[in-house]
């Protein structure tokens, strides 16, 4: 199994997981190690694993790494919507140049892949509302991060039609849990906290997420490689929807801190409203469900920042640095 994107938050955490549930899997990482990426995610699996240190836009090793293996799973990326908005040219060339990289080669090798994607390709649902994104859902993203998912994910389906290429899809709602980069909403605030900085929420707070947790979303992916269907899409999500504002509130309560004492700070432009996936089809035909209550992953993730300082303070310096000049 060839993983891209491995030394990342959600790729590490399926490596971890693969390793563990699959051992006779050989496994190779190949990942660019860009800010969001470290081998030190790695570092209890290393000996298990192969790591590649490349970028997926490189043809030459791709082709070279995909003629080797049996099955890809795409996970590399640039991940974070502030940072497309900021600069959005790596995510064009990452996210859409590299996933056309990596699936010539699967085309000329004919092996399978499975391509992580997002819900953010199908824009925003309103915030009062009931509706749900489901695998039929029209594309229509905000950001160039999600613009660029929604790219990738039409060369994928077309490549599958055009070529007959051996291809999966999802799209997950946002996920949580260990290894997570400190830009992202919830590490960023737990390692706010741990340093006697407030949390700061975007606008008014009322934006709503579906919080998945990692080896949930991971554990759909297993499945989708093992028993999905060829040229089907499929959308993972929790149900456990939550506004921006009920997080701060419930992650300053887990951390005895006021559920008030956090920072209001100005909003995300074009910030999506809320996101929903209906998952019948990845329930009905996997037989998946989600295993975590959210306050206890809530409550397990706490506990992994506070015990791993190592791991993030090196990231939050800059990161915070960065937020600086966004104003956020
Ligand atoms: P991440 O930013 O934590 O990790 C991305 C990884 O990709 C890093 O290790 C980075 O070094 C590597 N990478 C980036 N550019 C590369 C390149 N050109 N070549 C090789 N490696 C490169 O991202 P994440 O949050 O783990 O997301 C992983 C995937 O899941 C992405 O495709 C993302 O769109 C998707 N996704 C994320 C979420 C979420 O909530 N984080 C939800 C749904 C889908
Ligand atoms: O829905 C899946 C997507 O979830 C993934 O495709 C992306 O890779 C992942 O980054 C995530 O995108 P979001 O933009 O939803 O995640 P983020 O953690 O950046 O923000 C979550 C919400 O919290 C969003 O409404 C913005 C808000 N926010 C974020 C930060 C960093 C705040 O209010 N304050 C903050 O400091």
């Amino acid at each position: 199994m060839l993983v891209t994107g491995g030394a990342g938050f959600i790729g590490s955490n399926f490596v971890h997981d693969t390793v563990r549930r699959f051992p006779d899997v050989a496994v190779t990482v190949l990942d660019a190690l860009t800010y969001a990426g470290s081998r030190r995610n790695l570092d209890q699996v290393s000996d298990q694993v192969t790591f590649v240190h490349g970028d997926i836009c490189d043809a030459a090793l791709v082709d070279g790494l995909v003629r080797d293996t049996d099955v890809l799973v795409h996970f590399a990326a640039e991940s974070h919507v502030d940072n497309s908005l900021n600069d959005p040219s790596p995510f064009i060339q990452t996210n859409i140049v590299g996933t056309f990289t990596l699936i010539e080669a699967v085309r000329r090798h004919d092996k399978r892949l499975h391509h992580i994607s997002t819900d953010e390709v199908f824009g925003d649902l309103p915030l009062d509302s009931v509706e749900q994104f489901t695998e039929q859902t029209a594309y229509d993203p905000s950001s160039p991060y999600s613009a660029s998912k929604a790219s990738s994910d039409m060369l994928v389906r077309a490549w599958v039609r055009s070529y007959g290429v051996q291809a999966t899809i999802s799209n997950c709602a946002n996920n949580y849990g260990p290894y997570q980069h400190v830009e992202k909403l919830i590490p960023r605030q737990i390692t706010n906290v741990l340093l006697d900085d407030k949390p700061k929420l975007y606008g008014a707070g009322d934006n709503v997420r579906e919080w998945t947790h990692v080896t949930d979303h991971n554990d759909a992916v297993h499945r989708i490689i093992t028993a999905g269907q060829i040229g089907e899409t499929y959308l993972i999500g929790s149900g456990d929807e939550r506004s921006n504002r009920q997080i701060i509130e419930q992650l300053l309560t887990l951390m005895d801190q006021e559920p008030t004492a956090y920072d209001h700070v100005p909003d995300r432009p074009g910030h999506d409203l809320r996101y929903s996936n209906n998952t019948t089809k990845l329930r009905t035909d996997l037989g998946w469900q989600p295993t975590y209550d959210f306050a206890a992953g809530l409550a397990a993730t706490i506990t992994w920042y506070r015990e791993n300082p190592t791991w993030w303070k090196p990231a939050k310096s800059q990161t915070e640095a960065r937020y600086k000049l966004l104003g956020r």
